[in-house]
């Protein structure tokens, strides 16, 4: 049975990343990693690629003044792949319309919120959490969705919920997020690619 080809866009650690890597290992899963990009040069992620033997590269956005520019760049780099979806997996950057259009449906992303509460520009990392706790929400949890140019709107595909807890901070709540963050970002691909198969 072919397998969902993936490109998978970090920016940092890449534990979604290695989550996906994970996954990828066991015979069965319906998908394969066939590229990493990452925007930042220190990204660790880009490590576990390497380590995993799958091609990865660094479009370092500060290398360009447009954002049109550095996505020029990430298309050319992704073509000699065949990509069939692209993971942005702490990838830290927003993709413009006309990027995005030229991947209709192949995009997705992970948040760390249950959308669409707690989305939106400047909406990301720590200051979710942060807005979380600030509400004194009962949970929260995170939200695998579809890309799309409005930051954070995309349909989701599927959400895991986690409680909070008295006295949790921005770490504690971002720890116990981002492990179901893992699970849900493997869960989510499986969907996909069972659907395309
Ligand atoms: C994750 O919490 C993700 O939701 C956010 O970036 C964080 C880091 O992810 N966008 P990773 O460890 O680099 O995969």
């Amino acid at each position: 049975m072919a397998k969902l080809n993936l490109a998978v866009l970090i920016s940092g650690s890449g534990s979604n990343l290695q989550a996906l890597i994970d996954a990828c290992e066991e015979l069965n899963f319906p998908a394969q990693i066939r590229v990493v990009i990452s925007n930042r040069p220190d990204a660790f992620g880009l490590e576990r690629a390497q380590k995993a033997g799958i091609p990865s590269f660094c479009v370092d956005h500060k290398n360009y003044d447009e954002r049109e520019e550095f996505e020029a760049v990430l298309q050319t780099t992704l073509e000699p792949y065949p990509v069939d979806l692209i993971c942005l997996a702490g990838f830290m950057r927003i993709l413009t319309a006309g990027f995005i259009e030229k991947w209709p449906n192949k995009i997705i992303n992970t948040h760390p919120s249950l959308l669409p509460k707690f989305g939106g520009e400047g909406m990301y990392g720590e200051h979710v959490h942060r807005a979380v706790l600030e509400a004194n929400e009962k949970e929260s949890g995170c939200s695998i969705h579809y890309v799309i140019p409005e930051v954070d709107r995309g349909s989701v595909i599927l959400q895991k919920t986690v409680p909070v807890e008295a006295g949790d901070t921005i770490e504690t709540l971002s720890t116990r997020v981002i492990a179901q963050e893992h699970i849900a970002y493997v869960d989510a691909v499986r969907i996909i690619a069972q659907q395309q198969t």
